[in-house]
């Protein structure tokens, strides 16, 4: 139930993991087929987001993606002000913070008492003043769900570009970067993905990427890496120019394993049963007297339902994993995340070891 988290291991993935040591015990270096499978990895990302292969970068993790992103705007003219939303996951909220420096202005869109954004409050902060808008897609604490779509109109309306961390997203439902009109977006693939941390994916619009020059750059963004010219900085086309170092090599085997599981799927029906679950989570958790914190409604929120348990939810958490059910402690709530191979038992079950442990007395220590 810790999806929104790490996903479990399954046996595609192990399987990627030994395919990439076997190959270095093998051959000592395969890298030939390593850069083809870095390259699968990519495409498949793509391919989940509606995105052609030169519009995705591959990073270590979204920080960087983040970072390569910001590194590549200027924030000295009369658009300096960054808008970003206090449901960011921090390491974003930190990457447009460290860009005050080179003169941004970092503003806040507001988060209510229970956890979600008014869309609203995004149209009275965009301007002409500001250079990017920056907006998760959905909460990491409690799985809401921002209007992509209003958000991109207004930024674009003013001539901002808007910037996505999709990473509680990805895996969970369709996203078509090109329907939802966003300029970048980013995520990594240990949540509902299903693979490991150390790889993640930047998107950026093609046209948008081929004007832009990160600072945050390396060999891997060049054109030719492989001419081994320290100096001609010759950029790779589209967001092929966001890759950096050598690749995540074990961690793209991962990757594409994971991707393959939910591409066959399909996002469309993870959604689907998904929201079934949801709706399970919140109408079980009222029934058990338990405290939503979020939106009460399925379509508006990830499949993460969080649950408000005091000030010392990683000991509630300790406690259910003592009960065999994996939640997810964080802050103040713990949060219940299922996914496609998810049932209602196990969902029923994780709420009756959630309210047990909650009902056994005063967590402490
Ligand atoms: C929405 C979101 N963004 C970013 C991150 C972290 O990104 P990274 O550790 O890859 O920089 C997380 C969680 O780990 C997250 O939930």
């Amino acid at each position: 139930m810790n999806n929104c988290s790490q996903a479990p291991l399954t046996d595609a993935t192990q399987a990627a993991v030994d395919a990439y040591l076997g190959s270095w015990a093998r051959d000592g270096m395969d890298w030939d087929a390593w850069m083809a499978e870095v390259e699968r990895a990519r495409q498949s990302f793509a391919g989940l987001i509606n995105a052609e292969v030169d519009e995705v970068a591959v990073t270590s993790s979204v920080s960087h993606a983040a970072s390569a992103l910001a590194s590549a705007l200027s924030f000295d003219g009369s658009r300096r002000r960054v808008v970003a939303s206090a449901a960011e996951f921090p390491t974003v909220g930190h990457v447009w913070l460290a860009q005050e420096s080179r003169g941004a202005e970092v503003g806040w869109v507001p988060l209510s008492d229970r956890g979600t954004i008014d869309t609203s409050d995004y149209a009275t902060r965009i301007d002409e003043r500001t250079r990017v808008v920056s907006t998760c897609h959905a909460y990491f604490v409690n799985g809401f769900k921002h209007d992509i779509t209003a958000i991109a109109r207004m930024t674009h309306a003013h001539g901002a570009l808007l910037f996505v961390d999709a990473y509680q997203t990805l895996g969970t439902e369709p996203i078509d970067v090109k329907a939802l009109d966003v300029d970048a977006l980013a995520g990594g693939t240990l949540k509902y993905l299903m693979a490991s941390a150390g790889i993640a994916f930047l998107y950026v619009r093609r046209a948008l990427a081929e004007q832009l020059r990160p600072t945050v750059t390396g060999w891997f963004g060049r054109t030719h890496p492989f001419a081994f010219d320290a100096a001609a900085l010759d950029w790779a086309p589209g967001a092929r120019r966001f890759d950096s170092g050598t690749p995540p090599i074990i961690n793209a085997y991962i990757a594409r394993a994971g991707l393959e599981i939910i591409h066959e799927v399909g996002p469309a029906n993870i959604a689907s049963w998904t929201r079934v679950l949801s709706d399970r989570l919140v109408a079980g958790g009222k029934d058990r007297g338990l405290t939503l914190y979020g939106t009460p409604n399925a379509a508006d929120k990830s499949p993460t339902t969080a649950f408000w348990v005091g000030n010392d939810s990683d000991t509630v958490e300790r406690r259910m994993r003592a009960r065999n059910v994996i939640p997810s402690a964080r802050g103040s709530v713990i949060r219940l995340s299922p996914h496609f191979y998810s049932t209602i038992e196990d969902v029923d079950r994780a709420l009756d070891t959630l309210a047990a442990v909650l009902h056994d007395g005063p967590v402490s220590g």
